[in-house]
């Protein structure tokens, strides 16, 4: 009798190694487009969406960077309300440069992982452009087959088409053959997933934090001409930049750039008080 519970419970044990709770793996590719559904690039992808289920679209969070499309993607809140947002990253940054108090004092490194009722995160792997994709999708699998601290939501992310896509422009042949790269990596997931007979006990989400469109030169935007050196700090990028003006300078900033924004129609300019 013993002997047999031992078994039976040995055999729950084995098919157990896994959560018991709901498992979810959500993947997103950094800057990943849509329109790439329109190519020859992403067979794997498209059969996918095929067999799965899909949104035809979805609409970003302004500003439609990274770290705040994440953090809502994760909280489903708007940026201006996650405490992490507008986001921690740029916030950090302006008040570092302006020497202002943080808000972020708590969290002095920029960041994707915050702890949740107290609770840091089970595993997390410190971001590295150079770890190898498979290797990083081998992990998740290995966190979700922990006999000891089984993962049942693992958030994947893959740095690319972003990177390139800025350093390039997204219609680029690098980005093409980053966007296949990442096409392959969809289906080795899959195998893996196969593989550790997890297929129908794992939902996965493949997303996109953002697009990309390519800005030719009469399209560029050049802040400086509206403002005199010396009388601002600037932080953030495309598509939303920060300036901080020196005292004083307030109101001469804010005007020439406002000015600047009818003229050239191509920007907006907002004053936060
Ligand atoms: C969470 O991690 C931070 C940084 O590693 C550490 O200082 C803190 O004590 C941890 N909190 C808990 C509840 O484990
Ligand atoms: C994708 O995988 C196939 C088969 O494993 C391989 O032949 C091809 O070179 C891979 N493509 C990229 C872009 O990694
Ligand atoms: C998956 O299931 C098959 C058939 O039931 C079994 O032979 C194999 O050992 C299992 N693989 C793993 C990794 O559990
Ligand atoms: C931007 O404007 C400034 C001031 O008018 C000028 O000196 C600079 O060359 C311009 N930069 C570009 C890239 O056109
Ligand atoms: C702007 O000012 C900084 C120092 O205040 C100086 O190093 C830099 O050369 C100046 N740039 C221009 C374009 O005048």
């Amino acid at each position: 009798m013993i002997a047999k519970i031992l078994v039976q419970c040995l055999l729950i044990t084995c098919v157990y190694a896994i959560s018991k709770h709901p498992i979810l793996i959500v993947v997103s590719y950094d800057a990943f487009r849509y329109t790439s559904f329109d190519t020859e690039l992403v067979p794997n992808m498209k059969r996918l969406k095929n067999v799965g289920t899909y949104a035809d679209h979805l609409i970003n969070v302004f500003p439609t960077k990274t770290f705040p499309n994440h953090h809502s993607i994760a909280t489903g809140l708007y940026p201006k309300c996650t405490v992490s947002s507008v986001t921690a990253i740029t916030i950090l940054t302006m008040e570092r440069r302006s020497r202002r108090r943080s808000i972020f004092r708590d969290y002095d490194v920029a960041r994707a992982s915050f702890p949740y009722q107290g609770q840091n995160i089970t595993y997390i792997k410190t971001f590295q452009p150079d770890y190898d994709w498979s290797e990083r999708v081998k992990t998740v699998i290995s966190w979700i087959t922990d006999d000891e601290k089984p993962a049942n939501l693992v958030m994947l992310y893959f740095e690319e088409p972003d990177t390139h896509g800025h350093a390039f422009g997204p219609d680029s042949e690098i980005v093409n053959e980053l966007i296949e790269k990442l096409d392959n990596i969809t289906l080795y997931l899959e195998e893996q997933l196969e593989q550790h007979n997890l297929s129908d006990k794992v939902n996965v989400i493949h997303l996109s934090d953002h697009g990309m469109v390519s800005v030719t030169p009469p399209y560029f935007i050049n802040i400086t001409q509206y403002l005199k050196n010396g009388t601002y700090e600037w932080t953030g990028a495309s598509p939303c930049i920060q300036i901080i003006p020196h005292d004083g300078y307030e109101d001469e900033i804010y005007k020439s750039l406002k000015a600047g924004s009818e003229k050239q129609g191509h920007f907006t300019v907002f004053k936060k008080s």
